[in-house]
């Protein structure tokens, strides 16, 4: 890690389903992330009251103050790190929605990485679609990515039953943070 200040990274959890995996594993990539000594934040969109993009990307929604939250959660970050379901063979609205409510003063420019949860077999349909939204905001995606076939089953106490799955979020999560103390070194 960079001996300037640590890169910020935000966690942020697009699965509304109570005990979602994607939710868990993205709580483990920013610990990780914490004991490495990065500065860290977690929003999980089950606890956050968000509108539906409205279509006005500038609509400061004085009655849900968890929008501004979320905005200026993503403008503090130097990386973030979006996980969530696939839901039939995309994103999962929900992820999507708080994407939408957000513009290119927040994103443009920043890190991203991305762990999606499937309940079938693995595939990257939802990955490949975070890929493009983030293009599209002029920010970067890392080339790792962790797609979990099979969620209901992946994990037991909270852990993945397989070994391989935990390094992979840890490896996906130590590379948003490299790239995004890179880059913030790189736009001074
Ligand atoms: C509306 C809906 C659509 C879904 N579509 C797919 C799908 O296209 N492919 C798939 O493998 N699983 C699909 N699933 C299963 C979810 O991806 C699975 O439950 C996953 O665990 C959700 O992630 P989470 O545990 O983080 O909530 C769907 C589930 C729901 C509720």
């Amino acid at each position: 890690m960079s001996p300037r200040r640590p890169p910020r990274i935000l966690g942020l959890g697009g699965s509304m389903r109570p005990d979602s995996t994607s939710q868990l594993l993205l709580r483990r990539a920013v610990a990780v992330l914490e004991g490495d000594g990065c500065r860290t934040a977690l929003l999980d969109l089950r606890e956050l009251d968000l509108p539906f993009c409205n279509g006005d990307k500038k609509e400061p929604w004085p009655s849900r103050p968890d929008v501004k939250l979320l905005r200026e959660e993503v403008r503090a970050a130097d990386g973030v790190i979006l996980a969530g379901p696939e839901y039939h063979g995309t994103i999962g609205g929900a992820l999507k929605n708080a994407l939408d409510l957000l513009d290119f003063e927040h994103v443009e420019g920043k890190v991203f990485g991305a762990i999606c949860a499937l309940g079938g077999r693995s595939n990257s349909n939802a990955l490949n679609h975070l890929r493009l939204v983030v293009r599209w905001y002029r920010a970067w995606m890392v080339p790792e990515q962790v797609a979990v076939p099979q969620a209901r089953t992946a994990l037991a106490d909270g852990e993945p039953t397989d070994p391989e799955l935990g390094a992979r979020v840890d490896e996906l999560a130590r590379s948003v943070a490299r790239a995004a103390a890179l880059l913030r070194a790189d736009r001074g």
